[in-house]
């Protein structure tokens, strides 16, 4: 029997998830530091593990390769920066579409988000996936231009020679690839509620979505 089924509540949970640049990691660290929960941005996942098959000079599109580096991954490679880069972002969009490097990295996902209290996890299946049972849970979103400016600015900053154009263009092809593959594509769960960060700053999707937490925390209190 699992810890979902056990008779045991689970912890808060919250699922944040939401395409590339749309502020959902900057959004789940300030959940996680006004609710007092842990954080897994599962992102750095998919990223090490296209890392990973690159630094090994084998191909993203081959799942065997994949698969592979994804069962031996552990959590302590998941600081490495050169996870951050514009590369790692495009190599974690290719592996993340082979449905057994999505499999080697369920149950990780799931331990996390079992752990006692509960916690906060970002990505793009948190809510329909990984966490179904989530007492709260948001998509986040924003015009693809204004997602393409932010992460070109974030690039920028990191040190990285890029332009906007390229930035854009990097957008586009991941939303497509991310929304249209067959393994949990990127989509709003049923009972996520929406969140559109276009025409707001950081601080101000940060407070709005702890409010929309709150709500589901006050609901979650009650019926636990
Ligand atoms: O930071 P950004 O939103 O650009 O990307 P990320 O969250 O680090 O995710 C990188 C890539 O990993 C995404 O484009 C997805 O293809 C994949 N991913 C996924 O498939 N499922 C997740 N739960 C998280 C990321």
């Amino acid at each position: 029997m699992s810890e979902y089924e056990s008779d045991q509540p689970p912890g808060f949970v919250i699922a944040v998830d939401g395409p590339a640049a749309s502020g959902k990691g900057t959004i789940a660290t300030g959940l996680g530091a006004a609710f007092g929960l842990p954080v897994l941005d599962t992102g750095l996942l998919y990223r090490c593990v296209g890392y990973l098959v690159q630094k090994a000079g084998e191909n993203l599109d081959d799942a065997a390769s994949a698969t592979a580096a994804a069962i031996l991954l552990t959590a302590d490679q998941l600081a490495n920066p050169a996870l951050r880069t514009r590369a790692a972002g495009e190599a974690a969009s290719r592996v993340a579409v082979h449905p057994r490097v999505r499999d080697a990295l369920l149950e990780f996902q799931r331990t996390f988000a079992r752990q006692e209290g509960g916690a906060v996890l970002d990505g793009r299946d948190i809510g329909t996936v990984i966490a179904p049972d989530a007492a709260a849970k948001l998509f986040v979103t924003a015009r693809a231009e204004v997602r393409a400016h932010r992460r070109w600015t974030q690039l920028k900053a990191q040190g990285e020679r890029v332009t906007l154009k390229a930035v854009a263009a990097d957008i586009r092809r991941r939303d497509a690839r991310d929304g249209g593959r067959d393994a949990a594509p990127m989509t709003p769960a049923e009972d996520a509620v929406l969140l559109d960060t276009s025409e707001m700053t950081i601080e101000q999707a940060a407070d709005a979505a702890r409010r929309i937490v709150e709500a589901a925390r006050a609901r979650w209190t009650v019926s636990s």
